[in-house]
């Protein structure tokens, strides 16, 4: 069944911008053949992440993932049956944003709330992933 999963988690200090690169290289190779989609957004400190596909793939993904060492305390934001993806070209696309959230001038005053409060891990949009989208498509 066509899933959805939000984390978000903190980068790891000793993540680089290199890292990031890696990381997003091997997933979009990797996530092409599982038939995966979604969107990695990061700061400085921060990712998150929506992953699309089947969900015994994302979850078995997810489980890998928590583990990764160049992040830490990921926490699951959503998890969801969907009916279509929102990112069906996107093996894994990204965006660096900055620390500084209420400068995201393309959200509204309540998007921003909703945005910074999704960033520490806590849901309380039924629609999260538009607001993910706006800020992955400014
Ligand atoms: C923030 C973050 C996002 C990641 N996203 C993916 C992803 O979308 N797909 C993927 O295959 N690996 C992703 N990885 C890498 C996995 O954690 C893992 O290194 C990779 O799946 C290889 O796992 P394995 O060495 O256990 O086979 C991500 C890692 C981090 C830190």
């Amino acid at each position: 069944m066509l899933s959805e999963l939000i984390y978000v988690s903190r980068r790891s200090i000793s993540c680089t911008d290199k890292d990031v690169e890696q990381i997003l290289e091997a997933s979009i190779r990797r996530n092409s053949k599982k038939g995966l989609t979604g969107v990695l957004l990061y700061s400085q400190t921060q990712f998150i992440q929506v992953l699309e596909g089947e969900s015994d793939v994302i979850l078995n993904l997810y489980d890998h993932i928590k583990k990764d060492k160049r992040h830490k305390n990921a926490l699951l934001v959503s998890l969801k049956l969907i009916e279509k993806r929102y990112f069906p070209s996107w093996q894994m696309g990204s965006k660096k944003i900055g620390d500084n959230y209420e400068f995201l001038t393309q959200l509204n005053s309540q998007e921003k709330d909703v945005f910074q409060q999704l960033i520490t891990g806590i849901n309380t949009h039924n629609n999260t992933t538009d607001i993910v989208r706006k800020v992955f498509s400014a």
